[in-house]
């Protein structure tokens, strides 16, 4: 039995059109998309060695070398499963796994996606390893594992734009994993910026899992789930087309009907700060006044997500800058992203 010692840096993502309810296991009500960034990422390094005993996983986990008890059963859960229905070698293996943001944990930035991803394609990297010609496409295997973590994750194995959820308008999609979309992107979307205004660094009043099941009976269950298909298919449209003012227009839609189904689901959360409202109407203002189409999303919590073109960049970040943030009274905290090139494997360690 070798050793192995793998590591990958695996970026975050913020989707355009919201992956919000689920069926089965960790299967998406409706298919979702998503662009993913390049500054907000986590970086994992995962040392497999060999037990005597078929007793595996054995599991240790630090988050920037501190233990967490709560997040070292989630993974422990997380590998059993896999163990019992996906790679049956994790009972041969002690995983001393070590993981790192770049970018602070209290930030409002998923960083489940983040590192999920980074763990799954670690763990896909030795199965690679270990199985040989196992047949599978290794991004493909890589999202589908990543995605029975955290659904979200599945998207973040790709760069650029990702779509996750079967839709007839995405070749060879799936519930199951996601996949990249750039081919049909106008070159204007493939120099995006995404500047993170972090209005409150509180932590999330209700997790992506309970979030998720407050649709099982939502009143706007139908509505949304229908919604969200249109949304997803015009959204690939607006990619494709360079259409700047429809994609405006679905991408905020997206934002605050996520918002607006937990504000009216039972029971309700307000995740939005005054200063998310405030800073919502003065894009809005700016955006007519100027004519520049740059536009908000939300994830679940109140940090905004200003979405812009490179070349709007000067003309955004002095609003932002001189206009935004001198009128809001608490400190708020500016992370500068953009659309990023996906996962990179650091490195990959074994003794033949
Ligand atoms: O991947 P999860 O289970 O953490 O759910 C993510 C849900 C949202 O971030 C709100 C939307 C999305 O599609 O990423």
């Amino acid at each position: 039995m070798r050793s192995f010692r793998v590591k990958w840096k695996s970026p975050a993502n913020i989707a355009l059109v919201k992956y919000w309810g689920k069926n089965g296991h960790q299967l998406p009500a409706n298919a979702s998309l998503s662009m993913t960034l390049s500054e907000a990422f986590a970086t994992t390094e995962v040392t497999f060695s060999p037990l005597k005993n078929e007793g595996g996983p054995v599991v240790t986990f630090t988050f920037e070398n501190n233990t967490n008890e709560i997040f070292q059963q989630r993974i422990e859960r997380y590998l059993q499963y896999l163990k019992e229905n996906e790679m049956p070698f994790l009972q041969h293996y002690r995983l001393d796994i070590q993981s790192q943001n770049s970018f602070p944990h209290s930030a409002g930035i998923a960083s489940s996606a983040a590192f999920m991803s980074s763990l799954a394609l670690c763990l896909c990297s030795v199965e690679e390893q270990l199985y040989e010609g196992i047949g599978y496409s290794f991004f493909e295997r890589a999202s589908y594992i990543a995605r029975l973590g955290s659904g979200s994750a599945a998207r973040s194995v790709y760069g650029g734009y990702v779509s996750w959820g079967r839709s007839k308008h995405v070749p060879h999609s799936s519930d199951e994993y996601a996949s990249p979309v750039n081919k049909t992107v106008h070159p204007s979307f493939m120099h995006y910026v995404d500047t993170i205004l972090i209005v409150s660094e509180k932590p999330k009043a209700v997790s992506s899992s309970a979030g998720h099941r407050l649709m099982n009976d939502h009143p706007f269950q139908l509505a949304r789930y229908r919604q969200a298909a249109l949304h997803h298919e015009e959204l690939l449209r607006c990619l494709l087309c360079e259409d700047r003012q429809r994609f405006v227009e679905i991408v905020e839609n997206e934002a605050l009907q996520l918002h607006a189904l937990m504000m009216t689901s039972h029971p309700s959360y307000i995740l939005m700060e005054p200063a998310t409202l405030f800073v919502i109407q003065q894009i809005r203002q700016f955006r007519s006044e100027t004519g520049i189409p740059v536009c908000f999303t939300l994830d679940a919590g109140p940090n905004i997500h200003v979405l812009y073109a490179k070349d709007e960049s000067v003309a955004v970040e002095n609003f932002i800058n001189n206009q935004i943030i001198p009128s809001i009274a608490q400190p708020v905290r500016v992370m500068y992203d953009r659309l990023g090139n996906g996962p990179e494997q650091l490195f990959f360690e074994f003794d033949k």
